[in-house]
Formats: structure tokens, C-alpha cells, sequence
């Protein structure tokens, strides 16, 4: 099924050196040796905290940690200055009493992030064994060094200049890598020089491959295979390496790295000539290093270091061949370029002034196959230590799909702040004259601080909070070009609408300041317009927060230390995203890490592919319901066939954990998450999806022609259907309840399990739904999961006007309250944002770029437009069946795999006109009120009829 390639003597090759940029790295450990008392102190002169503007904690000027071993007093004595109010160097953040200490002591330091360790000769002397949770395991948790908590990272230190504590002979002092294989980032040569003395421990920068080659002959064809564990840009003589005629950006893309990694593969024929050619390759960290997700303990998760596969095969006119691969032969790596530190979450420093002459080449060392693997890395299934498969991408690679021109917003002290106008995912590209040496800062943020007294000065300021651990954050180095130079960062993106400028003399031009839009997404197959604005915008913003997390794979969003592929939001959402786009090949790409990450017992992932994550059963299920989506939409049977045997086994792990058609206690997690009322009883929830699970499983095991597992499954989603109804719903009110028999009655205890079809009386809970949704003066209560739901369970049982109104709505909390506030994307939270209350508290945990509550889009093309693939699934023979009403007109199209399906209505004085447009080699039913039908083929169709 996997297209995979013979990589003849080809090995993965990387610099031997493992480069630290100090100002960027969250993540580490320090120890040093000394006879008496002495200690270390790091985190100081930071950026971050040199201004009030960028220091949330209203601090500026000195600013460090220090970890000091007093001997005389037997204490150890952690200092925290200019990090938060009430930090002083004369008061202690902490004295330790510490007992074991000896004539020569070791001091070591463990930063994760906002969490630290220390060990006093080996033993414990700072950290504590708790449980997260009742029941939950023991967890050694460390001190929180950061005002603001546990991710609340933006103040939380990084290592930045560091040094050692006067008063005592220090033998030893250097700063390495937590995670094995633990590799030493800095010893210092000399420690008596770094006593009372600050110094940046920072070197090297990303790697940059060369090789160069002569060619004496004429080439018939030439093709080039690469791959990285990491992202790589490559050259052939300067000329990008490119799949297709389009840029492409983070290639290879992302994948379970243990167990599948991608390659691409470029015709280089007419890039190469006679004589002597270069082949030149920078490695990002990409989804490889650095920090990935929001577990900061899942720093350099895969790796430690990027590493390049290539093979390079040359066909000459006379017959001959030739080949070119990685290998500790004729390859130089340098650490020396521009390019001096690169990752998605913190950003891209580019020194300008290096470009011109790169230096420090140096021969690589392979990097062997296993021996970089962390050691003791906890994974879900554990990694697999052998080889992985490199197979040959699917799909497009992330892909430059707009540009934007800022618009000039606002001088904030001695920055200048613009808007894109758009919540975007990308870059920046800017135009600039600067002295050399000039250096450039860009943050990034998606809000700006409101005007409201809680917070005070930080009104009209970039809000960077929700961003947590992501520092995003560019810095460029000018080089003085005369004619000037243009800033481009390309081994990171960021998730923005505003872009906050310091370092300038003057604001820079608007138009001399682009933001490039990257996506996964290269083409919209479907369009939406009606005759509310706001509405259409809704729309809008639907597409642009798929676009800004369609990037690879799918994400929860795309700006936070997050930016993962959390299967609930993939799940909620792909009904609405297949009409979107064309996200065949980007999905099944998806499914083949969702499958690697499939656990022994069938389990499959909460997040594929780097981490495990939790969520449940509404997370997991995204393995079975997503592969279903993309059956329906596009009707190709191999969607199923490649990941039924998943499915399967999933459906068995389920039925396993079950007790008489429901699942035993505990199974799911967390229910409809996010919702504004989340009393709804998550194992109604639970159940429910466990039954459509079935139902999938019966129904695809159909398709695919086996009988037994049809017949099986459906046997299985018969039996949790009828224990479903009896369970939770009241016999004499019809009402929704909980296990215990309490009334458990919202919007989506009634929503999802009518959308998931498995309610025996519809009518009676579709009827509840409505009453539920009047008496909430049409405002919605659910989350991820009730929203996707609602609009369906409403007009398909007959409620469309009420549907319509829920739509339409503006009131909080709706769809459109957030386009009252002038959101440009799909925000997480119905209250991310309100007038009354800012981000209502929740300034962490608050993307303004989540495509989960976003997942109406579906509504609006399958009910509003009707346009509905068929019962084989795909569009030879569909079905159209608008819900007329609510609205004075509605139009779009979405363009199958036949050609384009329109569909436009209007009211008229009389009832309505509905004109449709058939495609080429299908057929379609179209119903209209009364029990009007007709079945045609291709071609143009209008009808005026009244609605009875
Ligand atoms: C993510 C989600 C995800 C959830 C699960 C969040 O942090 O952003 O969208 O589904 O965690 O709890």
C-alpha cells in the first residue's frame, strides 16, 4: 500500500554537534562540583523580561535564579529576581535545609519549563512525589519557578546567561539535555572564569549539508529521494528543490517518526549541469526536536538532533549511472550559517551578516539508526526500536495558499503593532533597509489586551498568554544591505493576526509587511453564501481555521505549544472539512500515524501522532468515524479497506471494555468538552458514540463484503442501542437521564445521540431538543461534540426553523456572537472572548483559532444547500434535499469528483426557486417540500414550487 523506495548505501547523516541557543531553551539541566559553599544562577538577561512591554508581570531591569549551597547554615538558598512582584535579591524565593553535604558537592538543576528539580549529591534535595488527581500515579513534581503557574509558561525562565556563585572552587560546571541520552550541551573550560560573571552558553545554529559533485557527462534523467528526521529545504545549485511547480514548506511532513517517516522524490535533470554542482540541505527541527505538544517533559521528542536521508541517481545518454547519497563521504555539515536557531513553537533567529560567507564546514558524523533514540522514552505503544518504513508522502506538501498585507495598528512604547487583518497561519515576509547588526524582534499574537480594568496597562498590548510555552518570536540581524534585505523566516510558522515590530527607528511600511499563509489546503471544493452577511462570514471563518490547522496533519490549533493532532477535534470536524476540500490524501495520511499508534489492546490514540494524550472514547473514535467521512464523501472503498482491520479491532477493544451493550464505568474521559453547560452526563455521551461505532463498523464490514463482521457488529450496535434507550432515557417524560436514573437534560444529551440515529423515539427527543433550544432563547450549551450535532438532530426531525434561528443567532453563546466581535476565525471557546469579561479568566487555555466548534460548516452544505452523497457514499448517485427556509436565499456549490453540484434557492413571493446543477456521469434525487421528488442526470434544473 506504501510506496517505498531502495535507499542503496544511503545513512542518516546530521551535524555532530548538538547547538544550544540559551535565550530559547526551557528545557535542561545544570550541575556543577564545588568544595564549599557556591552555587549557579541562570535565566539572566533575558529579552523577555528586559521591558515591561513584553513582560506581562510588569517587571523590568535585573533579573535571574540562583540555586546557592550555604555549608555554615546547611541550607540551600533559591533566589528569584525581576521575574514577578516581590522578587528580591535580599529575600529568598526559597531556603532549603539540606543535610547531606560533603567536602566536594555536586549541584544539579533540572528545568522543565516552570518546573524544577534539584539534586544535592545525588539525592532529592528540591521536588516532592504527588498525585495530579485523586487516584492518579505518583508524579515527582518539582518547584514552579514561574509567577504564573503551572502553563502559564510565558515568564517561566529559560536558560539564557548563566554562571557561577562566588565563594567557593568549583571543579566542574555544565549544562546538558534532560531526556537520554542526556547529551552535554556546554562544560565550561575554565569555571573559575564564570564565577561572578555572566556568559552565554549559546552556540552553533541549525545544520546546513553540502556536497558537491562533478558531472563530465550528459544526463539523460536524474531523480532525488529525500527524506529527514526533522524538515530539510534543499538546493540543487541554488535552485529549491521542489515537488511540484509550488514552494514547498516542511517536508517531509509528520508522521509516527518510529514507525513510518516520509520521503520525496524531484526530477533534478535540468537543475543539474557539467562540472561542479552543490547540493545544499538545512534541517529544521520541525515536528522532530525541540519542544513538541504541551508536555514539556516531551522536549526533543523523537530525537535530539535532525538528521537528512538523500540518494541522488543520475542516468547518463551513454547508458551509464551514477548515485549520490548521504554517507560520511564527500558531505560537510556546518553549524555556522544564518540560521542560527529554528523551531516551530519558539521561532526563527536569522543573523543576516552570515549569509555571505558560511564557515566552519566540517565532515558529519552519521548519525546511526538507534543509538540517538532516547533512552527510557515513554510512548503509546512503546517505540518500536527498529527501523522505520520511509514511504513516499501522500498528498501535497504544506503550501504557500495566500498573501496578506498588514495594515499599520498602533505604536505600544517602542514597538509598532500590525494587524493582518485575518487570524492567520504562516510567516512573515518583510522589506526593510537596517544598519548592520540591527536587531529586529517580531511577536506574534492573535487578540490584543482590551481596554477593561483587569488589565490595567497591558490594554492595546499583544496578549501572548494563550501562547504558553511557545515564545513565537523572530529575530533578525540585519547585514546593512543598501539596497535593503527582506526577513523571511522558513523553518517555523506561527498562528496571528497581529505582528508587533521592535527595534525599527521608524514604523515600516504597510506594504513592505506580508504575512504568508501556509496550509495543507491548496484548493476550496466547496462555496456557501446566503443572505445573512454574518452568516456567510461564519463561513469564512470556518475555512480559514481549517486552512490555519490543516497544516500536515490535522490540529487542535496552530499557535499554542500544542498544535497537535487531537483526534476528538479531527473528528467533529471532518464531515464539515471533506466538503471544504479535498482532504482524501491529507487524512488517510493522517490514519497511517493514527494506526501506528494503535495500542495492543485495539485502543487507539487520543493524539497522533507525537504523544498519546487523553480524551476517550469521543477522542478514539475519530479512527473509525474519520476513515467513514471520507468513505461517504468521496465513495472510494479503500479508505475503508486500508484501515478497516484498525477499525475492527478498535470495535473489539470497545466491546471488550462493555457489559451488556454499555461500556463499563470509566471507559471515555472527557465528554462535550468545552461546552457552556457541561452538565451533560458523559457516559449518555459515551454510549452513544459507542453504539455508532457499531453501526460504522456493521456498515462498512458490508461494504467491504464480510458477511460475519457485518452481521457481528450489527448484532453489537443492536444490543447498545436498546440498553442505550433504556439506560438513559426517562420512560414516562422521554427525557434524557443519567446511569442513576437522574434527568440529565441539555441540548446535546438530546443532540448527539438523535444525530448518531440511535434514539427509538426521535420525535419525542427531537421534540425535547426544541423546547430545550426555545427556552434558551435559541443560544447553544454544547461543546465540541453537541455542536457538531444539534443543526442535524433539529432539522431533520423536523425543527429547520428552529435550526435556522440557533444559527442565526447573535446573542452569547452562538455561532455569531463571535462575528459580532469581529472574529476572523473559529474560536475554542464560545466565551474566548465577551465584552463584559475579556477572556473570562481563561487568558491560557484560549485559542482563537480551533476549528472544533466550527463544525456547523457541514450543515450548511449537506441541510441548507442539500447537497448529500448517496447511499454507496460519494456523489455517482446523491441526493438533494435543502431545508428551505430561515433564510431569503442560499447558494454554493461543491465541486465531486464528477464535476460541480450546485445548488441556489430563493424565496419568492409565491414559495421558493430552486435551481440546481447536475454534473457529468451522476445522478441525483432532489426532494422538495410536500413529498415533491424527482431523479435526474446531469444537467441545469429550476423549480418554483410553494411549500405546503
Ligand atoms: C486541545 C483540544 C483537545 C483537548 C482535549 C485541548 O488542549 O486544544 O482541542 O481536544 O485539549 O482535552
Amino acid at each position: 500500500m506504501y510506496t517505498t523506495i531502495d535507499w542503496g548505501k544511503a545513512e542518516w547523516i546530521g551535524s555532530p554537534e548538538i547547538t544550544l541557543d540559551a535565550a530559547r531553551r526551557g528545557v535542561f539541566g545544570l550541575e556543577a562540583e564545588f568544595a564549599g559553599s557556591g552555587g549557579i544562577v541562570f535565566g539572566a538577561d533575558d529579552e523577555r523580561l528586559k521591558t515591561v512591554r513584553r513582560n506581562i508581570q510588569n517587571q523590568a531591569g535585573e533579573h535571574y535564579i540562583s540555586y546557592r549551597l550555604d555549608v555554615a547554615a546547611k541550607k540551600l538558598i533559591i533566589t528569584r529576581v525581576g521575574y514577578a512582584e516581590g522578587d528580591s535579591a535580599d529575600v529568598p524565593f526559597a531556603a532549603l535545609d539540606v543535610s547531606n553535604i560533603k567536602p566536594t558537592n555536586t549541584l544539579r538543576i533540572e528545568i522543565t519549563g516552570n518546573n524544577a528539580l534539584t539534586y544535592l549529591n545525588g539525592e532529592l534535595a528540591d521536588g516532592e512525589y504527588i498525585s495530579r488527581f485523586p487516584g492518579a500515579p505518583k508524579m515527582l513534581v518539582g518547584r514552579q519557578l514561574n509567577p504564573l503557574g503551572n502553563n502559564d509558561c510565558i515568564t517561566f525562565p529559560r536558560l539564557n546567561k548563566c554562571g557561577l556563585l562566588a565563594g567557593s572552587d568549583y571543579t566542574s560546571f555544565r549544562i546538558f539535555d534532560l531526556r537520554p541520552p542526556s547529551a552535554e550541551l556546554y562544560r565550561a573550560e575554565d569555571c573559575a572564569a564564570l564565577v561572578g560573571t555572566l556568559t552565554d552558553p549559546s552556540h552553533g545554529g541549525v545544520s546546513l549539508l553540502r556536497r558537491e559533485l562533478d558531472i563530465s557527462k550528459e544526463i539523460k534523467s536524474a531523480s532525488l529521494h529525500a527524506s529527514a528526521r526533522g524538515i530539510y529545504f534543499g538546493t540543487v545549485n541554488g535552485q529549491e528543490l521542489r515537488v511540484g511547480k509550488d514552494k514547498d514548506y516542511f517536508t517531509p511532513g509528520i508522521s509516527h517518526f518510529d514507525r513510518h517517516i516520509f520521503f520525496h522524490s524531484y526530477d533534478v535533470a535540468k537543475m543539474l549541469k557539467p562540472g561542479k554542482n552543490t547540493l545544499d540541505f538545512t534541517l529544521g527541527s520541525g515536528w522532530w526536536s525541540d519542544a513538541q505538544g504541551f508536555v514539556l517533559t516531551n522536549y526533543n521528542f523523537w530525537g535530539n538532533n535532525p538528521a537528512l536521508l538523500m540518494r541522488l541517481e543520475i542516468e547518463y545518454t551513454d547508458g551509464s549511472r551514477d548515485e549520490v547519497v548521504t554517507s560520511p563521504d564527500g558531505w560537510h555539515v556546518s553549524n555556522e550559517g544564518p540560521i542560527r536557531y529554528a523551531s516551530y513553537f519558539h521561532g526563527e533567529t536569522y543573523d543576516a551578516r552570515l549569509e555571505e560567507n558560511i564557515t566552519g564546514w566540517k565532515k558529519p558524523v552519521v548519525v546511526g539508526t538507534t543509538e540517538q533514540r532516547p533512552v527510557g522514552f515513554v510512548a503509546h505503544p512503546p517505540l518500536n526500536l527498529t527501523e522505520p518504513e520511509i514511504i513516499e508522502h501522500i498528498g501535497n506538501p504544506v503550501r504557500e495558499v495566500d498573501v496578506l498585507t498588514a495594515k499599520f495598528h498602533s505604536k505600544v512604547q517602542d514597538s509598532y503593532i500590525y494587524d493582518m487583518g485575518q487570524n492567520m497561519v504562516g510567516l512573515p515576509r518583510i522589506k526593510l533597509k537596517g544598519r548592520p547588526g540591527q536587531v529586529i524582534t517580531l511577536r506574534f499574537a492573535e487578540v490584543l489586551y482590551p481596554n477593561l480594568p483587569e488589565y490595567g496597562y497591558l490594554n492595546g498590548m499583544i496578549m501572548t498568554e494563550n501562547l504558553r510555552d511557545a515564545d513565537c518570536t523572530d529575530i533578525y540581524i540585519c547585514k546593512g544591505d543598501p539596497a535593503g534585505e527582506v526577513i523571511f523566516p522558513h523553518l517555523t510558522f506561527h498562528g496571528y493576526r497581529y505582528l508587533e515590530i521592535t527595534g525599527t527607528d521608524e514604523a515600516i511600511p504597510e506594504t513592505d509587511i506580508e504575512g504568508i499563509v501556509l496550509s495543507s489546503i491548496t484548493e476550496w471544493t466547496g462555496s456557501f453564501e446566503c443572505s445573512d452577511p454574518m452568516v456567510n462570514k461564519l463561513h469564512e471563518n470556518i475555512r480559514w481555521s481549517q486552512r490555519a490547522n490543516f497544516l500536515s496533519i490535522p490540529t487542535d490549533c496552530p499557535q499554542r505549544n500544542e498544535r497537535m493532532g487531537w483526534m476528538g477535534d479531527a473528528q467533529v470536524f471532518a464531515g464539515t472539512s471533506v466538503y471544504n476540500a479535498d482532504v482524501l490524501e491529507f487524512f488517510e495520511r493522517f490514519m497511517i500515524s493514527v494506526r501506528d499508534l494503535q495500542h495492543e489492546n485495539g485502543k487507539f490514540p487520543n493524539i497522533a501522532p507525537n504523544d498519546n494524550g487523553f480524551g476517550g472514547i469521543l477522542w478514539e473514535s475519530a479512527g473509525v468515524i474519520v476513515p467513514w467521512e471520507l468513505y461517504r464523501q468521496y465513495g472510494k472503498k479503500q479508505v475503508l479497506e486500508d484501515n478497516f482491520e484498525a477499525m475492527r479491532r478498535y470495535a473489539d477493544y470497545l466491546l471488550t471494555n462493555s457489559e451488556d451493550g454499555l461500556l463499563k464505568e470509566g471507559v471515555g474521559r472527557l465528554g462535550d468538552w468545552l461546552a457552556s453547560d457541561m452538565s451533560t452526563d458523559n457516559e449518555l455521551v459515551w454510549n452513544a458514540v459507542f453504539a455508532y461505532n457499531m453501526r460504522i463498523l456493521a456498515d462498512s464490514a458490508k461494504i467491504l463484503g464480510k458477511p460475519d463482521i457485518a452481521e457481528k457488529m450489527n448484532a453489537a450496535y443492536e444490543q447498545i442501542k436498546s440498553a442505550w434507550n433504556k439506560t438513559f432515557i426517562d420512560p414516562s417524560s422521554g427525557k434524557t437521564r443519567n446511569r442513576k436514573g437522574e434527568i440529565n437534560d441539555t441540548q446535546c444529551s438530546y443532540a448527539q445521540p438523535l444525530f448518531y440515529g440511535i434514539v427509538e423515539d426521535a420525535a419525542r427527543a427531537a421534540k425535547l431538543l426544541n423546547e430545550k433550544t426555545i427556552a434558551l432563547d435559541y443560544t447553544l450549551t454544547t461543546g465540541f461534540v453537541g455542536t457538531q450535532c444539534i443543526s442535524a438532530a433539529l432539522s431533520d426531525n423536523g425543527y429547520a426553523e428552529t435550526a435556522y434561528k440557533l444559527l442565526r443567532q447573535t446573542k452569547f453563546p452562538s455561532w455569531l456572537y463571535s462575528i459580532t466581535q469581529g472574529a476572523t476565525s473559529i474560536w475554542e471557546r464560545w466565551n474566548s472572548y465577551t465584552v463584559e469579561n475579556g477572556f473570562g479568566g481563561n487568558n491560557n487555555m484560549n485559542s482563537f483559532n480551533h476549528y472544533s466548534l466550527g463544525a456547523v460548516g457541514a450543515w450548511l452544505y449537506s441541510r441548507v444547500l442539500g447537497i448529500m452523497p448517496g447511499e454507496a457514499g460519494g456523489y455517482k448517485d446523491f441526493v438533494l434535499k435543502p431545508c428551505f427556509g430561515g433564510l431569503e436565499f442560499a447558494k454554493g456549490h461543491y465541486d465531486c469528483e464528477y464535476g460541480r453540484i450546485s445548488s441556489a434557492w430563493e424565496k419568492t413571493d409565491s414559495g421558493y426557486k430552486w435551481k440546481v446543477e447536475i454534473p457529468e456521469g451522476t445522478s441525483a434525487l432532489l426532494l422538495m417540500p410536500g413529498g415533491k421528488q424527482a431523479k435526474v442526470n446531469a444537467g441545469v434544473y429550476e423549480y418554483d414550487f410553494t411549500p405546503c
